[in-house]
């Protein structure tokens, strides 16, 4: 067990033992893996809150839209590459995770009349979080422990990680070969790729930088959709 923090602030926290702490977790560098990516006690996010909770503090994001939800919807179109037609908010990211594997399921049953296609392929050490659809894709995270939650839900497959440093296709080579890509087509090959519901890499792993991440995660679901759809 952890000590207990008495002050926190931006990312530096006070134990109860006078100890410093640095929250990994919180701030810039480490920043997209836990909830507080713009660092502790931010006076201006507090009363952003704060005035907003006066208005409206809360709204079923399954059901309705709202103006921030909407402001905040066109903020993200605008800010993300492609052409982002449509924005589905939910609490937290395990939620986000199996909210878009059940999108993917309705979207093959509904659209194109597909009742066979359950299989999700993440990328081996992936986290996707810690409710048991998230654990179903998280990729042996939870290693060792797993033990303790099965039967997890049975739709997950794993195919190799895209990690440069231990990779066992270019490790020796300077950079990344993305022959990596070529694993997660073997796995909806060896799946029968009529099963393959959707790919869901993480973005976020290991060293890697995040544009090389998204260009292995487009190359691949490019060769999903042109060839096993
Ligand atoms: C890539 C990724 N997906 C999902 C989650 C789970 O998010 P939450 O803890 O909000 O459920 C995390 C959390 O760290 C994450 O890093």
């Amino acid at each position: 067990m952890g000590e207990s923090s008495t002050e926190i602030r931006d990312r530096h926290a006070k134990s109860q033992r006078a100890r410093n702490l640095i929250d990994y977790s919180a701030g810039e560098s480490q920043s997209f893996l836990e909830a507080c990516v713009a660092g502790h006690i931010r006076p201006e996010l507090a009363d952003a809150a704060y005035e907003q909770m006066q208005r409206l503090e809360f709204f079923d994001v399954f059901r309705y839209a709202s103006p921030p939800a909407i402001e905040l919807a066109a903020r993200l179109a605008e800010i993300t590459s492609g052409s982002l037609q449509r924005v589905h908010f939910t609490p937290g990211g395990s939620e986000a995770v199996e909210t878009a594997i059940k999108i993917a399921k309705q979207y093959h049953m509904i659209v194109r009349g597909d009742k066979k296609r359950y299989k999700v392929i993440t990328r081996e050490g992936a986290y996707h979080g810690c409710t048991f659809g998230a654990m179903a894709v998280d990729g042996e995270y939870f290693g060792t422990q797993i033990h303790f939650y099965d039967p997890l839900p049975p739709f997950g497959r794993t195919s190799p990680p895209p990690y440069h440093y231990r990779c066992q296709h270019c490790a020796n080579e300077d950079a990344c070969n993305l022959t990596c890509i070529e694993d997660i087509e073997q796995v909806i090959l060896r799946e029968d790729p009529e099963t393959i519901a959707a790919i869901a890499p993480p973005l976020t792993m290991g060293e890697e930088e995040i544009e090389h991440m998204i260009g292995i995660v487009d190359q691949a679901l490019t060769i999903y959709e042109e060839r096993y759809l």
